[in-house]
């Protein structure tokens, strides 16, 4: 980072900026530094947006192991468009093994979908995380009214900073709706997850996810086993503890 700066004085002063905007300001006190999680969906906006600005930008997402084949596929040719190394980050076998040789690979539907998030994406996550200084995600406010309709373009992240060391959250979307996102993806025909096609929005893991109906709000096709207010898998856990 060049200079400390002030998270919560940046946040006012970039909430109505562009993503763009956003996204140079991450780049020009993080440089290399930064990385974008990306989850294979309609969030390429960002990676399009990123590598505009900087050709070395740093690219994770979270191989769950559970995503859809048109997921890892729609990651593939991401990679191969913008010539990006996109870090697979998988969960910890020693963690996943005992568990669904204890849970069976459903479970999930039982108890709710906390612990495997935990172990295939949550350990994973934290781990990358540890090593990292700044993040940048393409979560939006219009994505769910119940957790994310105050995420800020910036803060400290609430789950995975440390007492010695804050971790840096860019949220560059936050402002854009799904209108936007979509308008961008079509005006400068950006490569899409083909589940787009066939009714799916917001798009996570296979067993978890399933297409809406007209005029269903995209998160429904989530967990929709589960109350809205648990519709985080704890990747963005912050939102959750700002809402108490
Ligand atoms: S989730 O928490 O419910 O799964 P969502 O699918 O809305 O998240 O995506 C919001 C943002 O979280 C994405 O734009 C991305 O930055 C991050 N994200 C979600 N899933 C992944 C993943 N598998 N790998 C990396 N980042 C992810
Ligand atoms: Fe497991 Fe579903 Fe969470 Fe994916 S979204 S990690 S399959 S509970």
């Amino acid at each position: 980072m060049n200079q400390p700066f002030d998270v919560a004085e940046l946040a006012a002063t970039y909430a109505n900026k562009s993503p763009q905007d956003i996204l140079k300001l991450a780049f020009q006190h993080f440089g290399d530094e930064l990385w974008i999680s990306f989850s294979g969906a309609e969030d390429v906006v960002l990676v399009d947006m990123a590598w505009k600005i900087n050709k070395n930008v740093k690219v994770f997402s979270l191989d769950t192991g559970r995503l859809h084949p048109e997921t890892y596929r729609f990651i593939e040719q991401v990679r191969e468009q913008y010539k990006i190394a996109i870090e697979l980050i998988s969960p910890d076998q020693s963690k996943l093994e005992p568990f669904v040789k204890e849970k069976g690979l459903f479970s999930f539907y039982k108890d709710g979908h906390g612990e495997c998030c935990g172990v295939r994406k949550i350990e994973p996550l934290r781990r990358k995380l540890s090593t990292v200084k700044a993040w940048a995600t393409g979560q939006r406010r219009d994505q769910s009214p119940s957790t994310r309709s105050e995420v800020a373009v910036l803060e400290i992240d609430g789950a995975f900073s440390t007492p010695e060391r804050p971790l840096y959250k860019f949220n560059p979307l936050a402002q854009m709706s799904s209108e936007d996102v979509w308008a961008y993806i079509r005006m400068l025909e950006l490569p899409f997850n083909s589940l787009h096609e066939r009714g799916f929005i917001s798009i996570g893991c296979e067993p978890c996810t399933r297409p809406v109906l007209p005029r269903q709000h995209e998160r429904e096709g989530r967990w929709w086993w589960e109350e809205a207010t648990q519709k985080e898998c704890g990747l963005h856990a912050g939102n959750m503890i700002a809402k108490g």
